[in-house]
């Protein structure tokens, strides 16, 4: 069932092209990793979601409603964390929740405790939020967010200040609310560190998607990264381009399809270099991932 679609987005901010053209769609039990470099529009996407920016031209729905024209009845079941999440740093965590609770009809107090355990907080839970760390804060923004029930369930950047630990946490907690059918965008800028909770991504850079895969396809891009071993790479050296990385005298690596490095190998053959060794190494998922956006570095 389609939790949210986000249907040709664009956005400008006076001159400026902030978003172009985005498409992409969640489903329920979906974990969409929404990754992209500083600056690339992750967070302008999800506020346009959230009703919290104006659309400049497209569409986005949620739960079957179109923001622009039903609001209200889309936003019902979003929860959500944007930026760095704020809450009233003299009151307890506890007490930030209590507000929280009184902004929904027919919430129970026992559901404060509930979202509480899931983010793992009720041993502070009664603490001043000014005495937690940044992880606990983060924790503290997904329980707020968890609290009126959600159906979707988006997230930017909250792995910021968690540690190992607490990423290991959260991604457990995100496998559990997408197997109960929660639909999930989480953005960062980190692939590697959402790779093993999702099972969709979406690449965005300069406000356009580079790539919308399954996890599945993208591990299976038939790109690969060959290291080719040679007696002397002066040899070949004319046949190689920037993105080729020249590792020693006598090592390459480069990252082709399998067309691409049958014709490398060819052109090779040809030169009075030796050929020692070809050997075929599948990418990480964040070499995929580099490799999509122009050999663009993210962090
Ligand atoms: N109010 C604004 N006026 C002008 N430009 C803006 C405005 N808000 C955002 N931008 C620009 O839009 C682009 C996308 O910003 P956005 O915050 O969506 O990126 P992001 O992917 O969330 O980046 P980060 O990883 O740093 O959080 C940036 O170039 C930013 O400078
Ligand atoms: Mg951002």
């Amino acid at each position: 069932m389609s939790i949210l679609k986000v249907e040709n987005l664009s956005k400008k901010i006076g001159k400026k092209e902030i978003l172009r053209d985005v498409n992409f769609e969640v489903n329920a039990g979906d974990i969409l990793a929404f990754i992209g470099p500083n600056g690339a529009g992750k967070t302008t996407t999800i506020k346009c979601i959230l009703g919290l920016q104006k659309l400049t031209s497209g569409k986005i729905t949620i739960n079957g409603y179109d923001i622009k024209k039903d609001f209200v009845k889309a936003i019902l079941k979003v929860g959500s964390i944007v930026e760095a999440p704020e809450a009233y740093m003299y009151l307890s965590g506890y007490d930030n929740l209590l507000l929280d609770k009184n902004y929904y009809k027919n919430i129970k107090e026992e559901e404060i405790m509930r979202v509480v355990k899931l983010v793992g907080l009720e041993n502070r839970i009664y603490d001043k939020v000014s005495k937690y760390s940044l992880g606990m804060r983060q924790r503290l923004g997904i329980a707020r967010s968890l609290l009126n029930n959600p159906n979707l369930l988006i997230l930017d950047e909250p792995t910021n200040g968690l540690d190992p630990e607490g990423i290991k946490d959260l991604r457990e907690l995100m496998i559990k609310l997408a197997h109960d059918g929660i639909g999930i965008v989480i953005s960062s800028h980190n692939l590697s560190e959402l790779e093993n909770f999702c099972n969709k991504v979406c690449i965005i850079s300069q406000g356009r998607v580079l790539s919308l895969k399954s996890i599945d396809d993208l591990k299976k891009i038939d790109q690969a990264k060959y290291l080719v071993r040679v007696d002397d790479v002066k040899k070949i050296k004319k046949y190689l381009t920037k993105e080729d990385k020249i590792v020693n005298d006598t090592l390459i690596e480069v990252i082709k399809d399998e067309q691409e490095i049958a014709s490398f190998i060819k052109e090779l053959a040809v030169t009075d270099a030796l050929i020692y060794e070809v050997k075929r190494e599948d990418l990480t998922l964040e070499e995929a991932f580099i490799n999509i956006a122009g050999g663009k570095k993210i962090d």
